[in-house]
């Protein structure tokens, strides 16, 4: 988590601030590039050599704890160097948008585990996805489920007002607004593909096969309308334990309606923990790494493509046939997390 870092004068006001809270909940908002993620291990860091500190990772696409598609929680006490206990939740797709419920519940529970975990402050990354009404209903419902004590903006101009306006007159939440430090590197679109894509990579560098037989388990998320078997291969799913914590994600390789059979790729974890499978909306192709282009790819109108980026100004929810995407499905090369 050590880099070279420049840390801004306000900075250290919000840690100044929370320090003499003894405890509390920060929110970071702001689009792509603009150095919240920096902050956020920054102000972690920090606030881990006062009180057991949470990190909550909800930016599923540009993730820095977990895979992709995860919102992931890592506790930390005095040292950021090696988290006390992480815990993910599944959204099973790289934006929000269309999956808002799976997100905001899960940034939620995570909280509540922080909690329970006995974590006195928590630090909460947000996706870039800011500037579209919807991205902005998005951050708005967040903050209100969350309910943070302090709200981060890190902004270039007034992009952030239509969120943080519904804020500012709230009794309980402080609103800090930080300039972009000069430093922030910008990263192109390609460069978050490969970015997700290397993730998923990684997650999936030691996964081995697994054929799991459904009855007893509950299966519940986007689950394809048909059998047919490029519906389900590859398709990213996560193995979750009765509280809906990740065991594992897999990858499907197909689904044996006759003997009841999910066959799928996953790292080795404890079978016996999972109770259910969330199915997500993507289909991970390893293979097919972004940058090459396949052709006949079919749209499937829910399925979300693994390139897609949150932070566009459009933000296509449709698979997308470019680079990483396999044939059939609108799904994409995974990416990796980090
Ligand atoms: N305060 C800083 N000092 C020096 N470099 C910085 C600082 N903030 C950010 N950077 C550089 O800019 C890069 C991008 O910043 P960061 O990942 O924090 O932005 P972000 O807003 O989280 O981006 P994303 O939209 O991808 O989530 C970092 O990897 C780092 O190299
Ligand atoms: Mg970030």
């Amino acid at each position: 988590m050590e880099q070279e870092i420049t840390v801004p004068e306000e900075w250290k006001e919000i840690l100044r601030f929370l320090g003499e809270r003894r405890r509390g909940m920060v929110y970071v908002v702001g689009a792509a590039d603009r150095g919240k993620t920096t902050f956020c291990r920054w102000l972690t860091s920090k606030l881990a050599k006062i009180s057991m500190t949470g990190f909550l990772d909800c930016d599923i696409g540009q993730s820095t704890l977990g895979p992709p598609a995860t919102v992931g929680l890592a506790l930390y006490s005095g040292t950021v160097d090696v988290p006390k206990a992480t815990y993910f939740r599944f959204v099973g797709a790289v934006t929000p948008s269309g999956h808002m419920v799976q997100e905001l519940v899960g940034a939620l529970r995570l909280k509540e585990k922080a909690k329970e975990e006995g974590a006195l402050y928590l630090v909460a990354d947000s996706p870039g996805w800011v500037v579209e009404p919807a991205a902005q209903e998005f951050h708005v419902r967040m903050i209100d489920l969350l309910q943070p004590d302090v709200i981060v903006g890190f902004e270039k101009g007034p992009e952030l007002e239509g969120i943080l306006v519904n804020f500012r007159r709230h009794p309980r939440i402080s609103i800090f607004e930080c300039a972009t430090p000069a430093e922030v590197v910008e990263r192109k679109r390609e460069w978050r593909r490969l970015y997700r894509f290397q993730r998923f990579s990684e997650y999936f560098s030691g996964a081995v096969p697994h054929a799991r037989f459904l009855s007893g388990l509950g299966i519940h998320g986007r689950i394809p309308e048909s059998f047919c078997e490029d519906e389900w291969r590859d398709l990213l799913i996560a193995l979750c334990d009765p509280e809906m914590m990740v065991i594992a994600l897999g990858l499907v390789d197909r689904l044996d309606l006759v003997t009841g059979t999910l066959s799928f790729r996953a790292p080795p974890h404890d079978a016996h923990k999972v109770a259910s499978v969330h199915v997500g909306s993507l289909q991970v192709d390893l293979s097919n790494p972004p940058g090459r282009l396949q052709q006949g790819t079919r749209q499937i109108s829910w399925r979300q493509s693994t390139l897609s980026d949150e932070e566009g100004p459009s933000l296509p929810v449709r698979a997308s046939p470019s680079s990483g995407a396999r044939a059939n499905r609108g799904h994409s090369s995974p990416g990796r997390s980090g």
